[in-house]
């Protein structure tokens, strides 16, 4: 086993990428991107078929569509050795990728996991921002499943991730995953639920103040806040969420739990105290 650690201590067969962008769609893309405008300071452009909103370290791109539905998570892989690696991983655990060509990473690859959701990885375009606006980096994506172990597996065995965290039911069963493929404690994590559908999306930001600012920032716009602040259990994050127009959570984070490679996966009890230390909290159920 020694063997296949690098210096830094990181599995080998593990991924190295972070969440670059993600597509979603929406009954109303432009309505739905002014509001992200508004809210978390993109700049909107059109394309021929899909709107695409950019801010510094952070993309998404609209398309037409059912609310509560992620098109694509895209995720920047360091070099094209990483995504070579990470295609033959796939190609191992016995599921399929293709080439894609997006606006926003290159040398890009495509997979789709058992729930249908598509992931692609490839080079980061240099789209670098100088407009002014609060920091909040595009950090994680998460998904509800009917059956969580199984979108678990698929990001452990075909695309690299590792296990951060599980929460747990009084019987024994996994009612949320969450899983890193860098030293931040979670770029996905995936929720039990009774359907299969997106659950939301995270930028995490400087530190507690910018939680202050961007709280005061939602409130000149008349954004109400819809959960938080507060501290998750798993991630240790300091929180808020407000709400887009589609009904979809978003999330502004803060003070993300950085994870030695050694530790082992932990788990936490499936109660209020576990997804805010500090009240009440959302049991997705
Ligand atoms: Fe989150």
């Amino acid at each position: 086993m020694s063997s296949a650690h690098t210096r830094w201590g990181r599995p080998l067969d593990t991924l190295v990428a972070r969440l670059h962008y993600l597509e979603l769609a929406s009954p109303d893309p432009l309505a739905t991107a002014q509001f992200y405008e508004r809210a978390m300071g993109y700049e909107v452009r059109h394309t021929n078929d899909a709107i695409i909103a950019s801010g510094p370290d952070r993309h998404l791109i609209f398309v037409p569509g059912a609310p509560k539905t992620l098109m694509r998570a895209g995720f920047a892989v360091p070099n094209v050795a990483e995504r070579d690696r990470l295609a033959a991983r796939i190609e191992r655990a016995g599921f399929s990728h293709r080439p894609v060509v997006t606006d926003l990473l290159t040398d890009a690859i495509e997979t789709v996991d058992p729930d249908g959701n598509r992931f692609v990885f490839g080079i980061a375009r240099d789209r670098s921002q100088r407009m002014q606006a609060l920091p909040a980096r595009l950090q994680h994506v998460v998904v509800a499943s009917r059956d969580p172990a199984k979108i678990v597996r698929f990001f452990v065995d075909a695309l690299g991730f590792t296990l951060s965290d599980d929460v747990v039911d009084g019987e024994g069963g996994i009612r949320t995953s969450f899983l890193r493929c860098s030293q931040e404690h979670h770029s996905f994590a995936v929720f039990k639920a009774a359907e299969d559908r997106l659950d939301h999306h995270c930028y995490e930001t400087t530190d507690w103040n910018m939680i202050r600012d961007w709280g005061d920032h939602m409130a000149s716009e008349h954004i109400p806040i819809q959960w938080g602040p507060g501290r998750h259990g798993p991630g240790n994050n300091l929180f808020l969420f407000v709400h887009d127009p589609d009904g979809n959570w978003v999330e502004i984070s803060a003070e993300l739990e950085i994870v030695d490679h050694q530790r082992p996966a932990g788990r936490w009890p499936h109660e209020q105290r576990t997804l805010n230390s500090w009240g009440q909290g959302l049991l997705r159920s």
